[in-house]
């Protein structure tokens, strides 16, 4: 079964900037899992999944930045994660690739790994940013 959000509101961490690029996220991996549904060929499904790694760096570094702007203490730590994640992203793709996994196992994932990551990881950040401006 295939998890991916459909209510994507209920991963709203409050941050305009992360919420917008978390919905992107979402937009993309909801793209797999069509391609995956639909019967797309296996290049339409790799060049999808190369799509979502690009995004996935570029957000990275987006919220890394976003960071180190607001003086998150924890930033080291978090970077850490992003490196995991995407390390584990990119030896799954090439699974996908090498035909050791398939699309469906890509998304769950996605779905699993990052979704933990936005409301475990992410909503930290939140929190932090939150503390600051009650001062
Ligand atoms: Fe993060």
């Amino acid at each position: 079964m295939l998890l991916v959000a459909t209510n994507i509101s209920s991963y709203k961490l409050g941050n305009e900037l992360l919420d917008k690029e978390h919905e992107m996220f979402f937009f993309l991996t909801n793209y797999l899992k069509m391609a995956a549904l639909s019967g797309k060929t296996h290049q339409m499904q790799i060049n999808i999944a190369h799509e979502i790694q690009k995004y996935v760096q570029f957000h990275f570094f987006s919220e890394e930045n976003y960071m180190e702007e607001i003086g998150f203490p924890n930033l080291q730590e978090h970077c850490a994660l992003h490196t995991i994640l995407l390390t584990d992203l990119g030896e799954r793709i090439y699974k996908l690739v090498s035909n050791q996994l398939n699309c469906k196992e890509l998304v769950l994932f996605l779905d699993e790994c990052f979704l933990h990551h936005t409301l475990q990881e992410d909503s930290k950040i939140i929190n932090y940013q939150l503390q600051l401006q009650l001062y």
